[in-house]
């Protein structure tokens, strides 16, 4: 990856609010990089159209046409590969991956997931935080191993659950700050700050004893 220029593929299954944030962090020059591709595995994801407003080629590897996960993930490996990667971004892509195509792109494969991991790995995160009691709830950004959502995490947003909350109105709070944690972790990673080594996060070389909190970041790490 020669700097400036860390070719980034985006993969979605839904409305792509987070693609739509990468892509406005790139076009600000946040991201010292750019989306290079977004695949979708739904013909019908409104991201598609994001990307394409935003001049950004797309493809759709559709897993209903594939017999079994292997050769969906084999499909969905050669339309990223033709991009030639450096980052792989999950972003709100629903699909469970095999431990092949995880290990293809170690190292270099990012998730975003809206719960405070460990807390709430797998689907309805906000629904069930609520009905666990929790006073605080958020997303992380973490690699992506073999292990569902339990890779090594990166960074995570926080914020009081409130007695108004409702699932939805949780999960639109949590998505705002989605918006922000997502852009910010690709930057570090495009800018050569933060690899994997060992199943650890390594940020500017040294190993994350924890997750990075939105709230206690240096205020000169965010873009101005
Ligand atoms: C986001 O909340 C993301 O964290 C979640 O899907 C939503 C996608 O929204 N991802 C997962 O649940 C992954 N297990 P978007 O399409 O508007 O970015």
């Amino acid at each position: 990856m020669s700097a400036g220029d860390c070719r980034i593929v985006v993969l979605i299954s839904g409305g792509g609010t987070n693609l739509q944030a990468l892509i406005d962090a790139t076009a600000r020059g946040d991201i010292p990089g750019r989306i290079v591709g977004v695949i979708s595995n739904r013909p019908e994801a409104g991201g598609l159209q994001r990307a394409a407003r935003a001049g950004i080629p797309t493809a759709v590897v559709d897993h209903t046409a594939y017999p079994d996960r292997e050769r969906f993930d084999a499909a969905l490996a050669e339309a990223i590969d033709a991009w030639r990667p450096d980052l792989v971004c999950l972003a709100g892509f629903m699909r469970i991956l095999t431990p092949g195509f995880v290990a293809r792109y170690a190292g270099r494969l990012l998730n975003i997931h809206p719960s405070r991991l460990p807390r709430f790995r797998g689907l309805d995160t906000h629904t069930r935080a609520l009905a666990a009691g929790e006073t605080e709830h958020g997303a992380s950004i973490h690699f992506v191993t073999e292990e569902l959502d339990g890779g090594p995490v990166i960074l995570q947003s926080r914020l009081p659950v409130q007695a108004h909350h409702d699932p939805a109105s949780l999960a639109a709070d949590v998505l705002r700050t989605e918006h922000v944690i997502y852009p910010l972790a690709v930057r570090w990673f495009c800018q050569g700050r933060l690899t994997l080594r060992e199943g650890r996060v390594l940020f500017d070389g040294r190993p994350l004893t924890e997750a990075l909190q939105l709230d206690e970041l240096d205020p000169a790490e965010l873009p101005a």
